[in-house]
């Protein structure tokens, strides 16, 4: 025990005289580097340094941040990584400079309430290693940022909101108890990177094929059976996908009935495939029934004849090489996607590539 405050007492000086030397420099100093000094309370004199860019206290034992962290409105790159944080603190809204936040290996579960307000600038967030089961929807203030990181957490969802981050490129997200992505993916139009790897993920929603600049695509070590159809018109560079329940053999062939369509099904199939503009019955329906309007959006095309259809498919799996430019990781000659077939007189009349899937 004795030791032990020595040993702490001992490190507090050393801290403090690292800090005094830093602020003979005065308000011209820039950059303060902390790294693994057992650092238990973030110095207050930091207050003293309105002018600092950089200010690196990895690998310490800091539980919480000093209120006048608040006056560093310069600084442009902070880290907190493995210290003892338990959540985002709300002090961050003051860094309204900040462009790099890495928060790696603490124990954070929440973002304080107003966080992210004044966090315009951040470029880069680090939040891997924590204890997150959630993002708030406020992550959509961070409207600069470009990379995000945030595996080996306990995430189980996306907020919505964090697809309005136009500006995102690189998302990471491998290691975390997701379950689905949401359709509004489709927003990310600059992503590139995307990682998804050791996730829940039982379906990727067909909008993720909208994302013409994705490069990098990482979903190993999921539950996906089979791919949305158009998947394999991205222009992937790096694909990878071990350890899911891909289709790899052909399935079973579908016992198809006679179908049976609803009223609502026949009516819609003869509405949306006759075009609009020679149809004065659907331009006024637009107009008048939002509710049509998000039907018709969410109709799909037969996969045989082209036509669009509603509710009613039988679920098909096609088998397509790889795209030569994608490098894969293990030996998968092809990939099985998605395709619904609008009728069985389509069924039967399809392509030997395509195979029924036996509903269970
Ligand atoms: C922080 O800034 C406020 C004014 O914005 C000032 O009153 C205060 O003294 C500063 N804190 C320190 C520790 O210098
Ligand atoms: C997004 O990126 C563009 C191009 O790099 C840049 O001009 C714009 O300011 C960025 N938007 C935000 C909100 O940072
Ligand atoms: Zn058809």
């Amino acid at each position: 025990m004795v030791t032990f405050f020595v040993f702490c007492f001992f490190s507090k000086i050393m801290t403090e005289r690292l800090l005094i030397k830093a602020l003979s420099g005065g308000k011209n100093t820039k950059i303060i580097t902390l790294n693994g000094k057992k650092i238990t309370k973030m110095p207050s004199a930091l207050g003293k340094l309105p002018g600092l860019k950089t200010l690196a206290l990895q690998n310490n034992l800091i539980p919480k941040v000093c209120p006048e962290l608040c006056n560093l409105t310069q600084l442009t790159t902070l880290n907190l990584g493995n210290n003892l944080l338990e959540e985002v603190p709300e002090e961050m809204k003051y860094l309204v400079s900040l462009k790099n936040l890495h928060l790696a290996g603490n124990r954070i579960c929440r973002f304080a309430p107003g966080a992210c307000d004044g966090l315009q600038n951040l470029i880069l967030l680090n939040l891997n290693n924590n204890h997150l089961t959630q993002l708030p929807q406020e992550v959509n203030r961070l409207k600069s940022l470009t990379h995000m990181s945030i595996n080996f957490n306990q995430l189980a969802s996306i907020p919505r909101e964090l697809c309005f981050l136009k500006n995102l490129s690189e998302l990471q997200l491998n290691y975390n108890e997701l379950k689905c992505i949401p359709e509004e993916i489709k927003f990310l139009k600059k992503l590139q990177k995307l990682l998804l790897a050791r996730n829940n993920i039982g379906v990727l929603p067909k909008e993720l094929c909208d994302l013409k600049k994705l490069r990098i695509l990482d979903i190993a070590g999921n539950i996906i059976r089979i791919f949305p159809s158009g998947f394999q018109d991205l222009k992937l560079r790096e694909f990878y996908c071990e350890g899911n329940p891909l289709f790899l053999q052909w399935p079973e062939i579908a016992k198809q009935q006679e179908n049976v369509w609803s009223l609502q099904e026949i009516t819609s199939r003869f509405v949306i495939n006759h075009p609009a503009e020679n149809n004065p019955f659907l331009m006024d329906a637009m107009e008048w029934y939002p509710e049509i309007r998000r039907i018709i959006s969410q109709r799909k095309t037969c996969a045989v004849c082209g036509q669009y259809f509603i509710t009613t498919w039988l679920e098909c799996v096609q088998f397509v090489p790889p795209p030569k430019a994608w490098k894969i990781s293990k030996n998968l000659q092809l990939v099985p996607v998605r395709a619904l077939v609008c009728s069985y007189k389509c069924f039967t009349q399809r392509d030997p590539n395509l195979f029924g899937i036996a509903r269970v």
